[in-house]
């Protein structure tokens, strides 16, 4: 896409994001530390995100769907691919072709791999995942037990891992937490064979009781806290290297008098002299409508980093800043503000919205200019 010079500005460090993978891997040094890359590497690009982690010795990434494995098995031709959804009805074949190791949830996945094994005449790599306590992917207690009691349904299979998911590791007080590191110890033990994976991002902060053999970090790749607010001062530890930064950039200045409104709904009364900075992002570009009068945006003036509020409603394409704590040279049209990083951390404005950072990330828009930084660069050309 030509730039215009008017474009918003996604950066996006890689060398944060292997740093924030390093520093995961450490705090379990006997585990194997994989990635999560689903949804497009959480907004930030898999096909960038992939080969960097991979340079940077990553051997192991995890998709959802099964197109996306396909799709990533083009930027990491040599890691193990695993699918946390499965081998979609009417893929195994592709997927085989592709060895990409989906992970089986349900009867009916273990008998469509172990057929599509048999009709090719030789082993598949898989991974099992039994349901602990979320209640949303995996086999449930009963099916577990008939598969240990009779593993004769993984015939053809080559079984890597057996894996669970926690619901509520961002709470670390969470007392689900505890019951579902006991229920997997319990699994292992039925699946001596296998090598175990139970923590997430926050899961790995949880200690050492949830490492297990291979970790599975998301969010804390991306620079997101995987802590909740909840956690107290412990989220203090588990701060990330930022890795996102997204810059507006001012399309033009107003002046605006005592008793105007500004935007859509007439909404936001303005109660004194002010000045209103338009900004060419909008909810189009993912930049959440919820941030309405609610989230804020940092420029960079002479006085140093000033935080200004969204004033008004998010429209499409569009924010208005208050600007007036600004000196109005610092805030001309082109001027950049920053919106997510660069002073404004992701978790506070995912808060500001009433959501996570989760979802700010992959809801990041596709007009934005998008500059991937870093040696790791080099990884992911
Ligand atoms: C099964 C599974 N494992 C690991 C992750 C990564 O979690 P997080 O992004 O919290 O690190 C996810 C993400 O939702 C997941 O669904």
């Amino acid at each position: 896409m030509t730039d215009f010079g008017d474009q918003a500005i996604l950066t996006i460090d890689l060398d944060a994001l292997v740093a924030n993978w390093r520093r995961l891997g450490g705090m379990a040094p006997n585990s194997e530390c994989g990635a999560v890359v689903k949804a497009d590497a959480y907004g930030l690009g898999a096909a960038k995100v992939g080969p960097a982690l991979f340079a940077a010795g990553c051997r192991r990434f995890f998709v959802a769907h099964s197109t996306e494995a396909l799709a990533l098995r083009a930027a990491v031709p040599d890691g193990t691919i695993h699918i946390l959804h499965g081998p979609a009805a009417g893929a195994e074949a592709d997927l085989a072709a592709a060895n990409l190791c989906p992970v089986l949830s349900t009867p009916g996945q273990i008998a469509a791999w172990a057929a599509e094994a048999r009709r090719l005449g030789r082993k598949l790599p898989a991974a099992i995942h039994i349901d602990t306590g979320m209640n949303r992917l995996g086999l449930s207690e009963a099916e577990a037990n008939i598969l240990a009691q009779d593993p004769s349904a993984l015939d053809g299979l080559e079984i890597g891992f057996v894996m669970t998911h926690l619901a509520c590791s961002d709470e670390p007080d969470h007392p689900l937490n505890q019951t579902q590191r006991e229920r997997f110890a319990t699994w292992r033990q039925r699946f001596p064979d296998l090598k175990g994976s139970l923590a997430n991002s926050a899961g790995i902060f949880l200690g050492a009781g949830f490492h297990h053999d291979i970790l599975r970090p998301g969010i804390a790749l991306y620079g997101s806290n995987p802590l909740d607010p909840a956690a107290g001062p412990r989220r203090e530890a588990s701060r990330m290297a930022e890795v996102v930064h997204l810059q507006g950039r001012i399309l033009q200045v107003r002046s605006v008098d005592r008793g105007d409104t500004v935007g859509y709904g007439a909404g936001y009364i303005v109660e004194k002299p002010s000045r209103i900075a338009t900004v060419a992002v909008g909810y189009a570009d993912g930049f959440t409508r919820a941030l309405s009068g609610r989230g804020s945006a940092v420029i960079k003036g002479r006085q140093g980093h000033v935080r200004v509020p969204i004033a008004g409603r998010v429209s499409m394409d569009l924010i208005t800043l208050d600007v007036s704590a600004l000196d109005a040279a610092d805030c001309v049209p082109g001027t950049p503000v920053s919106l997510l990083g660069g002073g404004i951390d992701i978790d506070e404005q995912a808060a500001s919205a009433g959501t996570i950072g989760y979802e700010l990330l992959t809801q990041l828009g596709r007009r934005y200019r998008r500059v991937y930084t870093g040696a790791s660069l080099r990884g992911a050309a």
